[in-house]
Formats: C-alpha cells, structure tokens, sequence
C-alpha cells in the first residue's frame, strides 16, 4: 500500500484523524477538518527543514530597501488596482463570480502584454485551449505570446513551469496565469480538487515557484458559496494581493477592487466595461453611470460613494406602493436591506413619513452594490421623493450617514465628493456641512 502522504486536521483543536469526519471527535465541532500534507518529499525533494538549525537574528536598519521595480500590465487601469503594476514574484489572487469576466480580463492582460514583447504562461485546468483560442479571437488576439500548460496535476504544472524559465527554452515570460486554482490538486492529498486542503496546499506550492523564478502569478479564484468547494477566503492570507472584480452579470460595468495588496494600497478601483470585443477600461465612470439617468423624475436621487480613493456618482432608486397585504414589504438590490429598515424607521419617526402602509423597493441603478453609510442620504431622499410623487430639484446629489436621532453625520473625503459632483454639473449638493437634521435635508431637495 502507498505510504499516507496527508492526513486530516480539526482546525478548531487540532486533533488529526486518518479519514475525514463531519464531526470532530475531540471538541465536538462540526465540519472543521481540512486535509493537510504530512509528507512533503515529493514536492521539495525531501528537503524539509532539519530541527536544530539556528536562525540568524539581525536589525531592519540593515535592510536596504530600493525602489521596488514595477512591471506594466499594459492596462492602465489594471496597473492602477495594483499600485503602479506587477512586482517580481508577486502572487495575486483574482477572485469573482463565475462568469463575470475574470478569464476575460486576463486574455486582455495577455494581449496588451504583447506590447512589451513578453511571453504569458496560461495554465489551464478549466477551458479547453479550443475555447481559450475562442476568446482570444473575439478580441482580435493572435496569442502568438501565449503559451498553454493544459494540466490540473500541481507537480506536472510546477515542473512544466521550470522547465520553460530554466531549461533554456527561448522565452521572455513576464506573467503566470492560472484558471483556476479550484480546478488544480496535487497527488499528495487525496481530497478532490477545490478542497480547502487542495486549494491551500497547489495555491502554496506554485505561490513558491512564482517567488523562486521572480515571475509574477495571478490565480483565478471562484467565489462560492459555502460548501465543499473551497473559495477564495481561504487563499486571502496567503497571496501577496487580493483583487476582486465585480459587477452584475446583466450589466456591464465591472469593478475591479483590493481587499489586500503587500506592494499598495488597497484602495485603488478600476471600471471596466464588457463589450464585444472584451473589457474596456472605463476613464470617466460616473459619467457613464449616469448616462441612462432620467432627469426630475420621482424617486431618484444621485449618492455620492467612494470607491476606494474614487468618489463615484450612483442613482439611487425608490419605488413605494401601498400594501396590499397587511405587512409592508422592503426590498432593496445593491444595497443592505437591514440599513434600509432603519432608515424607514428614522424616516417615520424623524421627518414625519408614513412609510408603514407602504411597500419599500429601493435600487442602486446599473447593478452596483452599495455598502457605505454615506448612501443613507441618497437612500433616504429618493424614498421621500417617490413616496410624495415628486422629483427632487434638478441636479441633487446628496451623501451622508443617517444617525438614529434624524442628524446628518459625517463621512470621509467630503471635499472630494463634493468637488466630483460639481464636476459633472450637480448644483445642489447636500452634504453633512450643509444639511444637519434629515428633515431640513428633505425640505432642501425639492
Ligand atoms: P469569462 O471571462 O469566461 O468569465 P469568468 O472567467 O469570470 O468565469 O467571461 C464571462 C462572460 O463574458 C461570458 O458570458 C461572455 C462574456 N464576454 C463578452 O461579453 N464579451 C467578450 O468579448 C468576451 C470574451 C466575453
Ligand atoms: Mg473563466
């Protein structure tokens, strides 16, 4: 029988088991056991590190630092996200929704690369290379520089990779892609491939090649629900940058966003827009986001939110109709459906609206989703709109946080919301510097 190379781990407590269990038997929680590798050797050639060897202590006034040497991705956009562009070795994980674009926008990476004469490794354990060649030709994309590892084995990828830097083979790469890491496994666990113990371990293995050849890696990443397919949460740690694309898959628009970057900072935002020939960068988002927008028509009011450093305008919609049956409904896409039953409850008790024999429906217009505070006052001000039939004065945009007492309270970078909003023509502009009390807001808008 074939020596056990993995066993399996409680990560509450610890205790390993040889086979997986639902419960643990020791603490008692459920589903906490992740398969984890035992025996490395066939991995690191049996080097694994020896007890007893010291190691060396020294001051970080000795580190030199230098300017850290950035690589463009040929999409400026793309570049931004990362701060300034890829850095030697850099392991990125880009995570999303299947089918929002994620292989998309690497084929587009790819492309641009062609520019700089530099070679992109497309490790493929999910399409086939007929389908890849597919997309590359509907963006116009010769591919003459990409060059395709079809495996899911982790070791076979490892190996492909070092021979084509090492082995002399005449190519110039300047990027690893991999799509997706839930599709790739390694022979020393015997979990299937996107176990959290497969996912973890492959993302570690080539996270070390890419670090041993200096190249920079993105991984692909599906976020899922929870599940035995392990999603990207479990890899966050473990990469140098995080970046998220999202967007709605009816609409258009894509945001590419960091949660985590080693090499800047993590609030940088690129837009995107998926047309037929792939992604385009977006220069000028809030522009185009209110492109579709009615002018003074109840139940609009245009948010001022930051995305990141980047103040964007958004519509906020309300629609409010009578019930019919005896309990309100309150609906809301885009934005959180708790921060809107509080906000009716400020509405009802501090500017006087009777909201209680009223449907609620509230959307953030082009598929965006919406988490900040500062949206409370747009959200708030569109439902006052539609539930008295009115439209707000033309050209209002407002932001800010709804406290419980009905005050407007304060959110960050107000100057720059405010000088964005102007930009694109907004006159009326309500903001917690000029609006203190909800009700006053209200009386303001229209
Ligand atoms: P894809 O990049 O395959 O998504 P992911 O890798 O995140 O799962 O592409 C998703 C969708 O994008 C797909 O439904 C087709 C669409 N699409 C376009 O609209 N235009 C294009 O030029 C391309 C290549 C794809
Ligand atoms: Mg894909």
């Amino acid at each position: 029988m074939a020596k056990t190379k993995s066993q399996y781990i409680c990560q509450t407590c610890s205790y390993k088991s040889p086979k997986w269990m639902g419960q643990c038997v020791e603490c008692g929680e459920w589903n906490t056991f992740v398969e984890t590798v035992i025996d490395r050797s066939s991995v690191f050639g049996g080097n694994t590190t020896k007890l007893g060897v010291a190691a060396k202590p020294y001051y970080l006034s000795t580190v030199t630092t230098g300017a850290v040497k950035r690589d463009s991705s040929g999409i400026e956009e793309f570049d931004r996200v990362l701060g300034g562009g890829f850095v030697s070795g850099q392991v990125i994980l880009l995570a999303g929704d299947p089918g929002i674009g994620k292989s998309t926008l690497l084929t587009q990476i790819s492309k641009s690369m062609t520019k700089f004469k530099k070679d992109v490794v497309y490790v493929c354990g999910e399409e086939s290379p007929q389908q890849i060649r597919v997309r590359a030709d509907r963006m116009d994309y010769p591919a003459e520089n990409l060059i395709m590892i079809q495996d899911t084995n982790v070791e076979a990828i490892v190996g492909g990779l070092e021979t084509l830097v090492r082995g002399g083979e005449k190519s110039d790469v300047g990027l690893i892609i991999v799509d997706s890491i839930q599709t790739l496994a390694s022979d020393d666990l015997t979990g299937i491939a996107g176990s959290v113990g497969q996912v973890r371990f492959c993302s570690q293995i080539l996270s070390q090649t890419a670090k041993r050849l200096g190249i920079p890696m993105i991984l692909i990443g599906h976020v899922t629900k929870e599940g035995t397919v392990a999603g990207p949460k479990v890899l966050e740690h473990m990469v140098d940058t995080v970046l998220y694309l999202e967007g709605d898959e009816q609409h258009l628009f894509r945001i590419l966003k960091t949660t985590k970057n080693r090499f800047g900072a993590v609030s940088e935002v690129g837009i995107f827009e998926m047309g037929d020939k792939g992604l385009r960068e977006v220069k000028n988002p809030s522009e185009i986001f209110l492109s579709t927008k009615e002018q003074d028509v109840p139940g609009s009011c245009v948010a001022i939110i930051m995305e990141g450093y980047r103040p964007l305008l958004f519509e906020v919609q309300a629609l409010t109709v009578n019930t019919s049956f005896g309990y309100p409904r309150r609906t809301t896409s885009g934005f959180n459906a708790n921060r809107l039953q509080v906000l009716i409850a400020i509405l009802e008790k501090r500017a006087g609206l009777n909201l209680s024999n009223h449907d609620v429906y509230v959307n953030i217009a082009g598929g965006f989703k919406v988490n900040e505070y500062a949206a409370d006052l747009a959200v708030c001000l569109a439902i006052a709109s539609a539930l008295q039939n009115k439209p707000l004065k033309s050209f209002t945009a407002a932001f800010g946080e709804c406290g419980l007492l009905g005050e407007i309270r304060r959110v960050s970078n107000e100057a720059g919301r405010v000088k964005e909003a102007k930009k694109l023509g907004y006159k009326n502009i309500l903001t917690p510097d000029n609006v203190r009390f909800l009700n006053e807001a209200i009386k303001k808008a229209f």
